[in-house]
């Protein structure tokens, strides 16, 4: 039987930066995963990151490499009606957003777990959680066949959509919200200079689609595609040519194709479960909430959870107070519910639900207001950056 303060289940980001940010405290955790680091690296997300989050990533030395090679962007463009139109967020808000890719993120904390000499059991399987409304939980899990047991004082689930933690709270004690969107996202990444300076955002009436960036070199490009669509029948050939075709003119002129180096399609979904915490489990990030990439709000909302409970837990120890771990589900899910309607919002505001023209009407009429307004510019703006709470 090991020990440790805080067990933290699943090592992406919410897990990686939690263990991070109290081991700058002198607090002790042990990370456990069922996947290899590999595979946790391979995957790939999306890239856009709010102020907020990258003060967060610094507080917690993991951000030297994100502030040389991330792009700062002080605007967005949104494109509809074969026109173009940029929010200037930084004019609008004073803030700006950084495009860093979570892959790169994920790199960057598991290096910075390892230098720091802790413990992540890569490759835990069957992993339990017990007496979580105890003061002692524990967690159970294997790892190459053998059986290992933790003895700890806090549990964090950042074990994502699919997790065990979230699963482990009896139905009656947890309300799941939820919408699934009749639609998905097909991106693919490929090793060509970007379309445009900053993020385009694009109706069209053949669907949205956006165009992103990991770097200068680097292009991250989306469309949305049925549900039951495959990657098999999207060659890259068929990609260019929808993407082209769903651009304003300026942009389709001057797009830049070649081979893919990864493509896949991804559902779309709003999820949030309340509460998030449980006796002396916390759920931290997809664990408990997800949210549509339209305006990419899931890192950020799970680095504003680890925010939270990094606060409460430092609290704890610092001065035996609870108040701040009493306080963690209502402040955090303050946050989650506006970034789930701000997502959601985005979300109706740009994709093709049906052939009616007066709901393409609607939204043409929205955009034109967002952008012809300052009011309203102002509003989209300042949850695009990440409201202060
Ligand atoms: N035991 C151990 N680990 C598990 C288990 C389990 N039973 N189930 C899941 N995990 C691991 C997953 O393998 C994954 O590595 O938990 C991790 C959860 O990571 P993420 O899904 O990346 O969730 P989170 O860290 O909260 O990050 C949120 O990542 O998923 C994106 O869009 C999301 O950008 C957001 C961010
Ligand atoms: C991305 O670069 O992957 C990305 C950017 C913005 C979004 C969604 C995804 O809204």
């Amino acid at each position: 039987m090991s020990t440790t303060q805080v067990a933290i289940i699943g090592a992406g980001p919410s897990g990686l930066l939690l263990s991070q940010l109290l081991h700058t405290r002198g607090i002790d955790s042990i990370v456990l995963e069922r996947q290899t680091r590999e595979y946790v690296e391979a995957r790939i997300r999306a890239g856009l990151l709010e102020w907020g989050t990258v003060d967060l990533l610094n507080e917690a030395g993991v951000g030297a490499r994100m502030m040389r090679e991330g792009l700062a962007h002080d605007g967005v463009e949104l494109a509809f009606d074969r026109r173009t139109h940029r929010i200037d967020l930084k004019a609008l808000t004073g803030r700006r957003v950084m495009v860093y890719g979570q892959t790169e993120i994920q790199k960057d904390l598991a290096d910075a777990r390892v230098a720091s000499g802790d413990r992540i059991v890569w490759e835990a399987r069957e992993l339990a959680i017990h007496d979580f409304d105890g003061r002692r939980p524990r967690v159970s899990y294997t790892h190459g066949g053998e059986r290992g047991e933790i003895e700890c004082e806090f549990i964090a689930g950042c074990d994502g959509f699919h997790g065990v933690t979230r699963a482990s709270v009896p139905k009656q004690r947890i309300s799941l919200h939820e919408r699934i969107y009749p639609f998905g996202w097909l991106g693919i990444l490929a090793q060509v200079a970007p379309v445009a300076d900053e993020l385009v955002y694009a109706n069209h009436a053949r669907g949205f689609s956006l165009c992103s960036m990991r770097s200068r070199t680097r292009s991250r490009y989306y469309l949305q595609c049925p549900l039951d669509d495959t990657v098999e029948s999207w060659p890259d050939q068929r990609f260019w040519e929808e993407l082209q075709a769903r651009l304003p003119d300026k942009y389709a002129a001057r797009l830049v194709t070649g081979p893919s180096i990864e493509k896949s399609i991804a559902p779309l979904r709003s999820f949030v479960a309340e509460p998030m915490r449980f006796g002396r489990l916390f759920l931290v990030g997809d664990a408990a909430h997800i949210v549509p990439p339209t305006g990419a709000k899931g890192l950020n909302l799970a680095v504003a959870d680890v925010r939270v409970l990094y606060q409460a837990i430092v609290e704890y120890y610092r001065a035996a107070s609870e108040t701040l771990l009493d306080e963690y589900s209502s402040r955090a899910l303050a946050r989650v519910w506006k970034a789930t309607r701000f997502s959601w919002w985005f979300t109706m505001l740009m994709h093709r639900f049906s052939d009616e023209t007066f709901a393409y009407k609607m939204q043409l009429a929205e955009l034109e207001y967002i952008t012809g307004s300052q009011a309203a510019a102002l509003a989209f703006a300042e949850n695009y950056v990440g409201l202060r709470c």
